[in-house]
């Protein structure tokens, strides 16, 4: 049984019932369009939110417990919504195109080798020009609490190919940690440029160093 199935069996500490704050700003500033995957559903609050405002959703989520309660709570509070067992590193196998992906949650669940192949699959059911709002646990928390932390450069890196990284803006994650909210980085990430076959590098890249990347190692 994995970390995630386990912590399932109770009520995890990210598992805060409601969907969090973040995603209602991002529906009510008109920033989720048209069909959306939410990546690493968990229970299904944040889905279930934005299923509710009548878009078509689907989320996914490794752990089958997970996937279940998301069900019984779509179907108990009568709101359309897929939820299905799936790994994240394997969108492309879903076979479907979506216009906007929410990650609330997920990336910084993942190893670091992990991340770029993660960027690659959600590029690959993400229409050209969606996006996708990544909300992660971030380095400014304190060591010793929580996941990973997440560094903006961190974020950027994962996104480099394929991606053009709009914004990533300090936001709050809810949690049922004693402290109740932690530091969050809020990722705006667009699929595109896209690479032309036999580039080096994403088409209307200069190919120039870095610099924002640069600002953000800095201390
Ligand atoms: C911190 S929880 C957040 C869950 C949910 N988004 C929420 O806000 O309550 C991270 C979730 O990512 C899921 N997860 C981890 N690795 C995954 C993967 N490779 N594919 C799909 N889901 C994954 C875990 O099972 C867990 O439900």
């Amino acid at each position: 049984m994995t970390f995630f199935d386990n912590a399932y069996l109770g009520v995890p500490t990210w598992d805060i019932g409601r969907p969090q704050g973040a995603v209602l700003r991002l529906a009510r500033a008109g920033l989720i369009e048209g069909s959306v995957l939410d990546a690493g559903c968990g229970t299904g609050e944040n889905a279930l939110l934005v299923a509710g405002l009548g878009h078509a959703v689907v989320g996914v989520d490794l752990a089958p417990a997970a996937i279940a309660k998301a069900d019984l709570r779509a179907r108990a509070r009568g709101i359309a919504a897929t939820f299905l067992t799936w790994d994240a590193l394997r969108l492309d196998e879903l076979g479907r195109v979506f216009d906007t992906v929410l990650d609330i949650g997920l990336f910084h669940c993942l190893q670091p080798w992990e991340r770029r192949p993660y960027a690659a699959s959600l590029h690959a059911v993400l229409r050209p020009g969606g996006r996708c709002h990544l909300l992660c646990w971030s380095d400014r928390n304190p060591f010793g609490r929580g996941p990973e932390r997440v560094t903006r450069s961190a974020i950027r890196a994962a996104f480099r190919s394929g991606w053009t990284v709009e914004t990533i803006e300090g936001e709050s994650l809810e949690t049922r940690l004693p402290e109740g909210e932690a530091h969050a980085w809020l990722a705006r990430l667009r699929r595109g440029p896209d690479r032309p076959a036999g580039s080096g590098r994403p088409a209307g890249s200069s190919g120039k160093h870095d610099l924002a990347a640069d600002r953000d190692r800095r201390p």
